[in-house]
């Protein structure tokens, strides 16, 4: 569960403040899958690195599964990121010189997780995003596509509650965007990972339960969407 309560957040002060997000609250509720879309420069970007902890906020406060962001000191918000919170760019940042496995390995290695336990973990993921196969190529003998599921695996290797994307699929085409939404949501469907997606693609927006609109820093529209264009693994199997 992801509750924002009356956040602000504003760059820079006097004549040149900018306020990026402007007394926005909003709680999605655990497992949900969430779109935010709006303008450049709306504050979509800014809203994912309050919640990942990653900026404080200037005011208001940031509950993650109860556990208060705003309130986190710089470690104790690392911590809280380490373990509960996934994170997905546009651009991979895998590491070159890693194996995919080695790549999707490296949380939990910096978490201290033991040795023994770490390929079974790692080989869960990879099987998840259907990237078994290719656990032991490098990013470079990997496709667009391909990096963006092996950065998907190492955002969820350590169980993440909440699974933010900020714009994944805007490096890929159309064709493999597709299948990448169609396996976020899959992901959410079978992990019960909460994901809030940052993405310009009204198409790709639609793949979640609900969209949020924002402008200038507020919400500006919610719209829910009852029916996702891909049938979902749950819906079928029930
Ligand atoms: N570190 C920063 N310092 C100063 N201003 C910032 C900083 N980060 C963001 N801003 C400003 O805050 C506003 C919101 O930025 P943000 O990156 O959240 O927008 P966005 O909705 O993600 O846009 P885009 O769709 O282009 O990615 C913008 O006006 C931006 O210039
Ligand atoms: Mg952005």
């Amino acid at each position: 569960m992801i509750e924002l309560s009356q956040v602000t957040k504003t760059f820079g002060e006097g004549e040149t403040a900018v306020r990026a997000v402007d007394d926005l609250s909003f709680r999605v509720p655990r497992g949900a899958f969430w779109a935010i879309m709006g303008p450049s420069g709306s504050g979509k970007s800014t809203v994912l690195h309050l919640i990942a902890g990653l900026t404080p906020p200037t005011s208001g406060s940031i509950l993650i599964d109860g556990f208060d962001m705003a309130r986190a000191t710089e470690a104790e918000a690392a911590a809280l990121r380490r373990r509960r919170v996934g994170y997905i760019l546009q651009t991979f940042n895998l590491l070159p010189f890693l194996t995919a496995e080695e790549n999707v390995a490296m949380p939990l290695v910096l978490d201290g997780v033991r040795d023994g336990e770490i390929p079974g973990r790692v080989g869960e993921v990879l099987e998840l995003v259907r990237m078994s196969h290719r656990a032991k190529h490098k990013p470079t003998e990997l496709s667009g596509g391909e990096q963006q599921l092996i950065a998907i695996a190492r955002s969820l290797v350590v169980k993440p509650s909440v699974l933010l994307a900020d714009e994944p699929t805007g490096s890929l085409d159309r064709s493999r965007g597709r299948d990448f939404m169609g396996l976020l949501r899959e992901v959410n469907d079978v992990t019960g990972v909460t994901v809030l997606l940052v993405t310009h693609d009204p198409v790709f927006a639609t793949y979640g339960d609900k969209v949020l609109r924002m402008v200038d820093g507020k919400l500006d529209q919610e719209v829910e969407l009852t029916e996702p264009p891909v049938p979902s693994r749950a819906a079928a199997s029930s």
